[in-house]
């Protein structure tokens, strides 16, 4: 954008200081045309961005494109037993970090359901094939049982960001935080992060303000720190922290074999990964580089390395990473206290602006983001846990098609058949089980009523009742 030409009135002097000398001044070419509010609105926006952060990101090129060999990093495989740690003792240390109350949660929930065609917070939609109940309930419930089987608070971090923060609070306290006891529930909005023009410019969205995004999930360090959760969990005796993402709705929260293999292995950052459908399926995977374990984009491998195969015509980047991770906490801190720098990664994208009249129009632009991912290789040890894809992975991200509303449903309800048929019950139809009946095929095996069992036609849901006991109700009734 060109220089401005008529040098507008009553802008703080600190700001436009700051702002001429980074060269970012024509962010005022409008500053004569707002309103008192709209300009204190805008001075506010303004005196948060760093603007040295700012000439980083203009100075940012991305990065290059690797050119060595990546090879399969090591991952626990299905079945397996981990060296050293059978899964029965890990599972049992896992409920005892859990039941001690050494367990936080962390969910990142900052992006839109703009994919899924869906307006505001992705959380709030609703996801249950027969329950209708939304993304965060199906989360909160899996907690509150949680609670229930272990006597522990777990305290659940949230992150949210400038778009869904109000509107995410507002779901919560309208919905009594799903039973959930609204001090161990903290919000904690991510920073926003300009984009620039491809002359490393600030970009207005109006005459009153810059386009601005997310800082991408790589804000979850910072943002647990500034929001207050990182002295929370200190106090609270936290050592681990289960990170998940908003949109897998068979996610296990805390499941204590991962909680423990990771604690008892002394990682500071693990995974679990997946066998991929096919080279084309859209998940990061885990592999080494240049002597580290990272998890790298999809769009950051060649096709040819996305289709290479071994001897036995295996992928060999089968590992795809669904986005689950445990942290210990001291390595969390340290990523958060900035010891530990994420590179930033760039979308170029069309911006929509405002020409230099003030009517909308667009621009090339850039958008910047970090990944959380991007932690591992400073990890002192990682591990990466190999889960099968039906139990544990049903991401609601697209409106049809793959990971959708409608796949999302298929594997939510044939997973939770499979557990009523090893409790005894057999559905024909649609089958759901409210996670505050089970968490997993054992507990329902234990908590199934005996007259719920035998065989069931029709549409089912499965719900704890007062005495403890979990029945089978048409999900016509309900
Ligand atoms: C993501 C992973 C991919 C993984 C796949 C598994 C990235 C870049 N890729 O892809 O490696 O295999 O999930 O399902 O993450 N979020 C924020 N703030 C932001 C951006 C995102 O909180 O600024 C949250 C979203 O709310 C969501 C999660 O991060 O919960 C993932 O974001 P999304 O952009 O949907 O990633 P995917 O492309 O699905």
């Amino acid at each position: 954008m060109p220089k401005i030409s008529v040098m507008p009135k009553n802008i703080p002097s600190e700001l436009l200081q700051a702002f001429a000398r980074a060269g970012q001044d024509h962010v005022f070419r409008f500053w004569n045309d707002l309103t008192d509010p709209e300009r204190d609105s805008f001075a506010a926006e303004l005196r948060e961005i760093d603007l040295r952060e700012v000439a980083e990101l203009a100075a940012t090129r991305g990065e290059a494109p690797f050119r060595g060999q990546r090879e399969p990093a090591p991952v626990v495989r299905l079945g397996e037993e981990p060296r050293g740690t059978p899964r029965t003792l890990a599972a049992a240390h896992g409920h005892r970090l859990i039941t001690q109350g050494k367990v936080g949660v962390f969910l990142v929930a900052g992006g839109q359901g703009s994919r899924l065609g869906f307006e505001g917070p992705k959380g709030c939609f609703p996801a249950g094939p027969l329950s209708r109940k939304t993304i965060f309930q199906l989360h909160a419930e899996k907690l509150v049982r949680l609670r229930e089987r272990s006597g522990a608070s777990l305290p659940w971090y949230i992150m949210t960001s400038q778009a869904n923060d109000a509107e995410t609070r507002k779901f919560f306290e309208s919905h009594r935080f799903f039973g959930l006891d609204p001090r161990d529930v903290m919000f904690l909005p991510q920073r926003m992060l300009p984009a620039l023009d491809t002359a490393g410019k600030l970009v207005l969205q109006s005459k009153g303000r810059l386009f601005q995004s997310p800082n991408g999930h790589g804000g979850s360090y910072a943002a647990f720190k500034q929001g207050g959760a990182l002295a929370d969990a200190q106090k609270r005796g936290i050592e681990q922290l289960f990170y998940f993402q908003v949109d897998n709705i068979l996610v296990r929260i805390a499941d204590p074999i991962f909680v423990g293999l990771h604690a008892l292995s002394g990682s500071e950052m693990s995974l679990k990964v997946l066998s991929k459908t096919g080279p084309e399926e859209k998940m990061g995977v885990v592999a080494i580089e240049d002597g580290q374990t990272r998890v790298i984009e999809y769009s950051d491998f060649s096709r040819a390395e996305s289709e290479a195969r071994d001897s036995a015509g295996q992928l060999i980047h089968w590992a795809g990473s669904i986005a689950i991770h445990m942290f210990d906490l001291g390595f969390f801190e340290r990523v958060a206290e900035g010891a530990i720098q994420l590179p930033h990664h760039l979308a170029k994208k069309k911006l929509s602006t405002i020409d230099t009249e003030g009517k909308p129009t667009e621009v090339d632009g850039i958008k910047y983001e970090s990944f959380v991912f991007d932690a591992l290789p400073s990890a002192r040890k990682s591990l990466s846990l190999e889960v099968a894809r039906r139990e544990e992975f049903a991401p609601i991200k697209n409106k049809t098609g793959v990971d959708s509303i409608e796949s999302a449903h298929a594997l939510y309800i044939e997973e939770h058949r499979r557990w009523a048929r090893e409790a005894g019950l057999e559905v024909s139809g649609e089958l759901e089980i409210s996670p505050l009946a089970a968490l997993d095929p054992e507990e329902l095996r234990e908590r199934l009523a005996p007259e719920s069992k035998g065989k069931r036609s029709g549409s089912v849901l499965l719900d704890p009742d007062a005495d403890g006991k979990v029945r089978a109700r048409s999900s016509a009734l309900c």
